[in-house]
């Protein structure tokens, strides 16, 4: 396809923003336009040092964790238990056995609620989530309460987004025994009043589990202040490998809880009478992990932290005001989700449009955004909206491409309405 020399102007202008040259995927034309990627929600794009740091650890130390005595293998377990303790320094845990690699959040809340669920758990007892919790912080739990019979409470959002926090106060009674909640959310970007949330549960001593999978990399996260008793996140969402998460959990929380599933490494002994289970966090890992996920999940931290996670946030916020702003403009534009802080996730709808076309025209015009439920399909029900247009920033978005965001939105608006 010929390139109008206004597209390769625009292109070129591109090239020479410091943090966007990092990411080779960024640099190409889609349908003969620059790419445009506002889809960091569902994944980020993944920086040169973790490119390179993949083909650097199967082209060296590529082996077995825990189990071999030779060079590769103790190679290969140190680079992995490195990254165990970066991680814990990263998110502040008391120690690296509060950190269990998980293949992402999903399994990291599968994990937490099947293991609660073998916990004592009767029909008397209850489980608290959100009225805007993605589907893999709904699921797991109505799965417990169908094996446990407990009871699931939701908490319900106003027409911004918002929690209700005297209805989050008023199902808060001594049958609940944990309380699940994302801290951002990855439809509307609402932030959570995560701490208070989590103190108000454990004055009746429930234990809480967040969903940082949209917050880890846009704000700081330190569990010892949260005091959250578990915490769960996904590395390609912050710039790592795919399969690769974390959950947090107390030290405490972990010992009691039983293991989630059996296998290589989680034990210490085994015989045909009786397994004696392994320390934490070995307990909880069971087969062979994903150690080249794990260990390229520290390269991308790294990354975060050589920019710092205080200046990212303060980017990534005026670039969603300048957004917010941007789109607002647009007749027949409604933003999806006003709450007062937020971050990540811009969700809109158009008057007289499905969300679906305008992610196929953007498409066309070489922006990437997600449309649909977002697998938040209660969010869509409370809103009585097929899904939304939602545009989702990272650090190496910029102004220019919310520009080019807003001209698509407001052409593909002009053909559809
Ligand atoms: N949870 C991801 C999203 O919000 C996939 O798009």
């Amino acid at each position: 396809m010929e390139l109008k020399s206004e597209d390769v102007q625009e292109y070129l202008s591109y090239q020479g923003n410091p943090v966007r040259e990092q990411f080779p995927s960024l640099n190409q034309m889609v349908y003969g336009k620059p790419l445009i990627y506002l889809d960091n929600a569902a994944t980020t794009q993944k920086p040169w040092k973790v490119i390179n740091a993949v083909q650097e650890y199967y082209t060296t130390i590529n082996s077995n964790i825990h189990r071999g005595v030779h060079y590769l293998s103790q190679k290969a377990t140190d680079a992995y238990e490195l990254s165990r303790t970066t991680i814990a320094t990263f998110i502040n845990a008391k120690n690296s056995r509060e950190v269990i690699f998980t293949k992402g959040t999903t399994e990291g809340i599968n994990l937490v609620a099947d293991c609660f669920s073998r916990y004592g758990i009767t029909d008397k007892d209850s489980v608290i989530i959100s009225s805007f919790e993605h589907h893999s912080n709904i699921v797991p739990w109505q799965m417990l309460c169908d094996k446990t019979g407990a009871r699931l409470k939701v908490i319900p959002m106003n027409e911004d987004g918002e929690l209700l926090m005297d209805d989050y106060k008023a199902l808060l009674d001594d049958t609940v025994k944990i309380v699940a909640i994302s801290y951002v959310s990855n439809t509307l970007g609402t932030i959570n009043p995560i701490k208070e949330i989590i103190d108000l549960a454990h004055q009746i001593g429930s234990a809480v589990l967040v969903d940082a999978a949209q917050a880890v990399q846009h704000l700081a996260i330190d569990v010892k202040d949260l005091d959250c008793d578990f915490l769960v996140f996904s590395g390609h969402k912050m710039y790592g490998p795919t399969g690769i998460g974390i959950l947090y959990g107390k030290e405490e929380w972990l010992e009691k809880l039983p293991p989630y599933q059996g296998g290589g490494d989680m034990i210490k002994t085994v015989s045909f009478v009786k397994t004696e289970y392994n320390e934490l966090p070995f307990k909880f890992e069971a087969g062979t992990p994903h150690i080249e996920g794990a260990i390229n999940l520290k390269v991308a931290i790294d990354f975060i932290n050589e920019i710092g996670l205080e200046q990212i946030a303060a980017f990534e916020q005026g670039l969603m005001s300048y957004a917010t702003t941007a789109v607002q403009e647009i007749p027949g534009v409604n933003i999806i989700g006003r709450a007062k802080a937020k971050t990540g996730s811009l969700s809109l709808s158009v008057t007289g449009a499905h969300p679906y076309d305008i992610g196929v025209l953007l498409d066309k015009m070489g922006i990437a955004v997600r449309t649909g439920h977002h697998c938040t399909q209660p969010i869509m029900d409370f809103y009585c909206i097929p899904g939304t247009v939602r545009a989702s920033f990272a650090l190496y978005n910029s102004t220019l491409d919310v520009d080019r965001f807003a001209e698509g939105l407001k052409r593909a608006v002009n053909m559809l309405v």
